[in-house]
């Protein structure tokens, strides 16, 4: 993998870049699809090529590991021949997901042992484990196991799970350094920032895994409950502490202004199920604000459900149809909305490229998060 930084803005820390993988660059800022179990939740490949303009989509070792499972993923040769997803792909480790199933899971110094949410069966997930399977599935970036803690962990539980967290990645680190991809293209290994909201431990970790010298680093244990503006200020304190010429991926996050503003403190990746899941649900993300399709207010509403978007169901669709569909509980509303919403995160992602590129970013911003706040 390769970053080259292309332009800082002024005003702020916001930059843009290229990351060059085997399978093709993306630029940043960028906004990665979620595609949990290998598919993006209703969309075609095509459309998300075409229409959504995905440059890279991300994976879950923990859902994939269970199903198919890592028989099934050799046979074919990996994820990528496996969807037929051409361009990069990322795995988070599996480590969030284990943590998420608080009552089915036990951690070790060895790893995290958890239980299947689909039949009930146990497994031990380790620092090297995760590797191997990574490897197997084949993504081009991978992830390191952590553990994040919630938001509101007191400091010596955050203390204790940070530094567990650090001597996973060590072994993780040594374990990817002396093992091999499997299928002719290169992977590369991500660390991860924890800490939860304490400035002293944001910044021991943020040294640490700076320390490690690899070739892109990840924020993570934000956007779990926390308020807004305590995440904005460990983007800030980490972001002064990991290298530059890095890439800096913020995971879980977020809303289009949370994308913005963190975008503002030189945060480079970012992925989040927010458009699909709200997509789903009737919440439609736009250049002027947040609309719910479900809302009566739609019902005589003929107008195109996005008249700014850049997606063709923006245009081939009206607000009146598409609530319909909501209402009836139509799957092809879920996949217009996911359509609808992870256009539009791809467009705000390559508007602020623009801006940084351009030079008037700062301003750009503070209107545009305004606008995407505003409850339509
Ligand atoms: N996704 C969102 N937050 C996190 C995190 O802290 N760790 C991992 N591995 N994945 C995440």
């Amino acid at each position: 993998m390769k970053f080259e930084l292309q332009h800082t803005d002024a005003k702020s820390s916001a930059r843009a870049g290229e990351i060059t993988t085997d399978h093709g660059k993306i630029e940043t800022p960028i906004f990665m699809p979620v595609g949990t179990v290998g598919s993006v939740k209703g969309v075609h490949f095509r459309d998300l090529e075409d229409d959504v303009k995905a440059q890279i989509i991300l994976g879950n070792t923990y859902h994939l590991y269970l199903r198919p499972g890592l028989d099934v993923l050799k046979a074919a040769g990996g994820l990528h021949k496996f969807n037929g997803w051409t361009k990069p792909m990322l795995t988070d480790s599996g480590g969030y997901q284990v943590f998420s199933l608080s009552d089915n899971r036990k951690l070790t110094e060895e790893g995290a042992m958890f239980r299947s949410h689909l039949d009930g069966s146990k497994h031990l997930f380790t620092p090297e484990n995760v590797v191997d399977i990574q490897r197997v599935i084949g993504a081009d970036i991978i992830m390191a196991l952590d553990e994040c803690p919630p938001g509101d962990a007191e400091y010596e539980y955050a203390k204790k799970s940070m530094a567990l967290t650090h001597r996973w990645l060590k072994r993780g680190v040594d374990h990817f350094d002396n093992t091999e991809p499997l299928y002719g293209h290169s992977q590369t290994f991500f660390p991860i920032v924890q800490g939860a909201g304490y400035r002293d431990l944001r910044t021991q970790s943020a040294e640490f895994i700076a320390s490690q010298n690899r070739e892109g680093n990840a924020i993570g244990g934000l956007a779990v409950g926390e308020p807004t503006e305590v995440m904005y200020e460990m983007v800030e304190l980490v972001n002064g502490i990991l290298p530059k010429d890095k890439p800096r991926y913020l995971m879980g996050v977020g809303t289009p202004a949370n994308l913005l503003e963190n975008i503002a403190l030189g945060v480079d990746m970012f992925d989040c199920v927010m458009p699909t899941r709200n997509g789903r649900n009737g919440m439609l993300f736009t250049s002027e604000g947040i609309l719910n399709m479900r809302n009566e207010k739609w019902k005589n509403d003929f107008s195109p459900v996005d008249p700014n978007g850049t997606s063709f169901v923006d245009h081939h669709y009206t607000k009146a149809y598409l609530r319909h569909l909501y209402v009836s509980k139509e799957m092809l509303a879920a996949q217009i909305g996911s359509m609808h919403n992870l256009t539009f995160y791809l467009w705000l992602v390559r508007e602020a490229r623009k801006h940084i590129i351009e030079g008037d970013f700062a301003q750009w911003k503070d209107v545009m998060v305004k606008k995407l706040t505003t409850r339509l």
